[in-house]
């Protein structure tokens, strides 16, 4: 039976896991967050590289998954071209599956992009556009506070929905889709969507997709299970991702790399 391995540096992963799940229904899955170094989006590139290749690391070596999902854009733009060349397994990233579903559902190419500073500062979003389509008009925006907020478990209160109001502000109002670039941000996209009328593209429904047309269905004999590892706070992450995910997760091991 196959392993798929799914990682992120914290929670946010668990919106691409959902679909995971959905799309691979006959193989297991190891979660990883990596939770104790989140917000990745903060540091240093090299850094992210180095902490994403741990991770990619521990899922090839110690649990010799068969393929992996980048399961973040920060460790997508950082990382992914290193993990194709290290390992021989398949690994896909988020970055070109939310780009390929945002010009799909634009109208008037007009497209709003929010991330983690790591991932605006790389411009992974605005080249990959670029590649297909040099008619479009990208528009950045960085949310700094969000990763470390749902890390915590989210509070809608008057502050948080300022802070989303805030940072969607600094986009033209022209803009008609809105790519969720880092895939903390569908655990609270129905925030989000009070502030944004137009089209919310969350990329982990065809990044799920990419992977299915590349290693194809898994086998139907056994019965599969997912085992979750995180860095940093095992119950928490445990809370937050049954909330989003609506179901129990039994067992959260917690693991330093
Ligand atoms: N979920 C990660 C992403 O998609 C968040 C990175 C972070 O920890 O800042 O970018």
């Amino acid at each position: 039976m196959r392993t798929i391995g799914v990682f992120d540096s914290g929670v946010g992963g668990v919106s691409v896991l959902k679909e995971v799940i959905k799309e691979f229904p006959y193989d297991n899955i190891i979660y990883f967050g990596d939770s104790l170094h989140a917000p990745y989006g903060d540091r240093e590139i090299e850094e992210i590289r180095a902490l994403c290749l741990k991770v990619s690391d521990f899922l090839v070596y110690e649990k010799q998954v068969d393929a992996i999902v980048i399961a973040c854009n920060t460790a997508t733009g950082a990382a992914m071209n290193i993990m194709k060349d290290r390992y021989k397994i398949p690994v896909v990233g988020v970055v070109d599956n939310g780009v390929n579903e945002g010009i799909r559902a634009t109208k008037n190419k007009n497209i709003g992009v929010i991330a983690t500073p790591a991932t605006i500062k790389m411009d992974i979003y605005l080249k990959e556009f670029n590649k297909l389509d040099k008619n479009l008009n990208i528009y950045q925006v960085k949310c700094p506070l969000f990763v470390g907020m749902i890390e915590k478990g989210w509070i809608d209160n008057e502050e948080s929905n300022e802070l989303i109001k805030n940072y969607l502000n600094n986009l033209p109002q022209n803009v008609d889709t809105l790519i969720l670039g880092c895939t903390h941000y569908p655990l609270i996209e129905k925030y989000i969507k009070r502030y944004f009328s137009g089209t919310v593209v969350d990329p982990a429904k065809e990044t799920a997709k990419s992977l299915k047309i590349i290693i194809g269905e898994g086998d139907r004999k056994e019965k599969s299970h997912i085992e979750f590892f995180v860095s940093g706070d095992s119950q928490k992450f445990k809370e937050v991702a049954q909330e989003f995910l609506g179901t129990t997760i039994d067992k959260v091991e917690k693991t330093i790399l």
